[in-house]
């Protein structure tokens, strides 16, 4: 289905649980304890009904997210329920990977197309550092069972962030060759907790093209995608860079959200929104969910307001990237 800007918006993300087991340190405040009545929560039944209710206004691509996704129970089951949904044509996740070298066979086998990983630096101790305890060691063990059970493509999604792992990119970019996975770097976004840290320690992503030598850019074919692609010297593969705040994608904004206490959110980077779980609840009729779901295609804004200062006070756990 086109918005009111005449954008097709077939790519659903939703987030089915605000809980993380990484507290990292620039989306969740420090002493912030995950705590939700479960009562607020979508249930995974509902949020299939809602993903299903989106398959029939032209939603072809979903995307799992959290908190962490892989924490939620009967993960399992519901990536095989939505990969078996008519209409489904990429089930995608994205995950801290603390979890993967448990799930992975399970996620290829039920049906999941595809995996992001959030890694922000390589170094061990760096790592348990900015994720408030996490271990290195199991991601990387999980992106290795990922890769041997033929679960990919994998990219892996690395936050700039000054003075942390700016020094890193090379090594990163090296890294990623050797590890057959795909890397991008992100601008470190002024959202709900990232406020204060985009303040500090934002590094545009041209950074990246500053360090790592020879860099050329290739033509997306799908305009639709945050990032912008620079293909190495040499031909040693591929790096994206994703640009919200110095150089935003909207024109071909292609995506829509559910969050899991049931908002439908028009735009990531925008407070509009509306809630489905109470009338989801009350309502048998599969017509009404789909009414709200064209209603929020509709008001999806032309452009984010991140240069307004208009900034998104809700924090990224809560909505899921
Ligand atoms: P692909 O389907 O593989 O292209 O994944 P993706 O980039 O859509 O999803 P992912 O969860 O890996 O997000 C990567 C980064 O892009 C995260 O930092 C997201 O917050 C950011 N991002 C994703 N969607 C949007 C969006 O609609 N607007 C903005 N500004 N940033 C976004
Ligand atoms: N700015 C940019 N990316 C962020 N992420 C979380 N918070 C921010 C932020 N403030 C990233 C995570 C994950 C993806 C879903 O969003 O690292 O890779």
């Amino acid at each position: 289905m086109k918005d009111s800007y005449g954008r097709e918006i077939n790519y659903l993300r939703v987030s089915i649980t605000n809980r993380c087991n990484l507290k990292c340190r620039y989306c969740v405040p420090e002493g912030e304890i995950f705590q939700e009545k479960e009562s607020n929560l979508l249930t995974l039944d509902e949020m299939y009904c809602i993903i299903k209710a989106f398959t029939k206004v032209g939603i072809n691509k979903v995307r799992i997210t959290g908190g962490e996704p892989l924490i939620r129970p009967g993960i399992i089951e519901f990536v095989e329920k939505i990969s078996k949904l008519e209409g489904i044509k990429d089930l995608a996740m994205t995950t801290n990977g603390i979890l993967l070298k448990k799930y992975a066979k399970d996620l290829k086998e039920t049906g999941l197309s595809r995996l992001n990983i959030s890694l922000d630096t390589l170094n061990a101790q760096d790592y348990t550092s900015i994720t408030g305890g996490g271990q290195l060691e199991k991601v990387l063990d999980g992106i290795k069972e990922a890769r041997a059970v033929g679960l990919g493509p994998i990219k892996i999604n690395t936050v700039l962030i000054k003075g942390f792992n700016d020094h890193m990119i090379e090594e990163f970019v090296e890294w990623s060759i050797k590890e057959k996975v795909e890397l991008r770097f992100i601008e470190l976004m002024p959202i709900g907790h990232g406020i204060s840290w985009a303040k500090e320690k934002f590094i545009s992503a041209e950074t990246v093209l500053k360090t790592v030598p020879d860099l050329r850019e290739i033509n997306s074919t799908d305009k639709s995608s945050p990032a912008q692609y620079y293909e190495l010297s040499d031909g040693k593969g591929k790096i994206g860079l994703i640009k919200p705040v110095s150089c935003k994608f909207c024109n071909h904004c292609n995506r829509i959200r559910v969050t899991s206490q049931g908002d439908i959110k028009f735009c990531l980077l925008n407070n509009d929104k509306v809630n489905i779980k109470d009338i989801l609840r009350n309502s048998t009729e599969i017509r009404r969910i789909e009414d709200i779901i064209e209603y929020s295609i509709m008001e999806k804004p032309e452009f984010h307001q991140l240069e307004n200062n208009q900034y998104m006070k809700t924090n990224m756990y809560n909505i899921g990237g």
